[in-house]
């Protein structure tokens, strides 16, 4: 099959050359989108990523450039308009899981920095200054932490969490059984949010659960606690933060996703002026770090996602039944 990929960097390229052998690959480093459309002409699939925007426009003209097949090489797929996709008889694949252990493990870095502020002795060090001063952190030993969405991701993290001696707290609309036989307390979103000292967010971007952190329930959340996403930026409402981390009822933010991540990330934008006011905002705090959608960004997540990625695109091309299918 000939498969347009979009939105490429040259480590895409790498592995799924490295393990394709069969189909002809096109890679574009444009995103997706209604302006970039027609460079799927004369493919059979197209390949996309966390920020190409499928919408039902997109879809309509993919489809009337004979487009069959949608493969995200991606877990979350809240950006693929998919009754579009269906009304248009188009299949959408993804990749379900590809080493939850990668974000886990992120979530997990996020937390050690802000709280052991390492990137700031790092250039301390290095610019000869020894001193400690503003380098307090705390015990994540014995603390609360709040794990929201225990699926792949979330009991991966919080089975870390629990060998740093921590209590962990969880919130699911879907209770992990692994979890509760490990003696993981299930409670309502409110009682975390109220005694958690780290919150950890691992459930999917869906309608219910946009802003699930928003102006309430930073207000609930407990004085100082530090509130980590690595899920997907929309879950919390970035303004409403702002307002919380200047009051200091939020600690500390740490965060891989960002609601309007899809004009910065995965690009350099070094000696360009950010026209995006509030990410600006959020990089002036002390007590707020930003990585740019790195938590899956891992030799095994990597292979894991171009092996997972052409077997869906074989299965469909030989109508084998689709494991990796998201139906409409
Ligand atoms: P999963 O599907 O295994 O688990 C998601 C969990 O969230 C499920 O247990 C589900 O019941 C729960 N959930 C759904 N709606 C909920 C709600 N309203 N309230 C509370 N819990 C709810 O997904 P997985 O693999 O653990 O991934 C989680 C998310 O991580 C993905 O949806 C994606 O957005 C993000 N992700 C981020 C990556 C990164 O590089 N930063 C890479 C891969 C995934």
């Amino acid at each position: 099959m000939k498969i347009a990929f979009f939105s490429i960097h040259s480590y895409d390229k790498e592995y799924f050359n490295r393990y394709n052998t069969q189909h002809q690959l096109l890679f574009f480093e444009a995103a997706l989108n209604e302006q970039t459309t027609n460079l799927a002409a004369g493919s059979n699939a197209v390949c996309v990523f966390v920020n190409d925007k499928l919408n039902a426009a997109v879809i309509t003209q993919l489809a009337q450039l004979g487009i069959k097949l949608i493969a995200l090489r991606c877990a979350g797929y809240n950006n693929v308009d998919l009754a579009a996709a269906k009304a248009n008889n188009i299949k959408v694949v993804r990749v379900p899981a590809y080493s939850p252990h990668a974000v886990a493990e992120h979530a997990v870095a996020l937390i050690m920095t802000l709280n052991r502020k390492t990137h700031k002795a790092y250039n301390r060090v290095r610019e000869g200054d020894f001193s400690l001063r503003k380098l307090t952190g705390f015990d994540l030993y014995g603390k609360k932490v709040g794990v929201i969405g225990t699926g792949k991701i979330g009991e991966a993290f919080a089975k870390i969490m629990i060998g740093f001696g921590c209590n962990v707290l969880a919130y699911d609309i879907y209770p992990n059984e692994n979890l509760k036989q490990l003696g993981i307390e299930y409670t309502s979103l409110e009682n975390l949010l109220k005694s958690s000292d780290v919150v950890s967010l691992h459930c999917p971007l869906t309608e219910q659960t946009k802003h699930i952190i928003n102006e309430h329930s930073l207000s609930n959340m407990k004085k100082g606690a530090m509130l980590i996403n690595t899920s997907r930026g929309a879950l919390i409402d970035t303004k409403a933060a702002i307002e919380h981390l200047k009051s200091g009822q939020l600690g500390y933010l740490g965060i891989d996703v960002y609601e309007q991540e899809e004009k910065l990330f995965f690009n350099n934008l070094t000696g360009e002026v950010i026209q995006d006011d509030v990410i600006m905002r959020l990089m002036s705090f002390p007590n707020v770090l930003i990585t740019a959608h790195q938590g899956f960004f891992t030799d095994e997540a990597l292979t894991q996602i171009a092996q997972t990625t052409l077997k869906n695109i074989h299965d469909f091309e030989m109508g084998w039944p689709l494991i990796n299918d998201v139906p409409g």
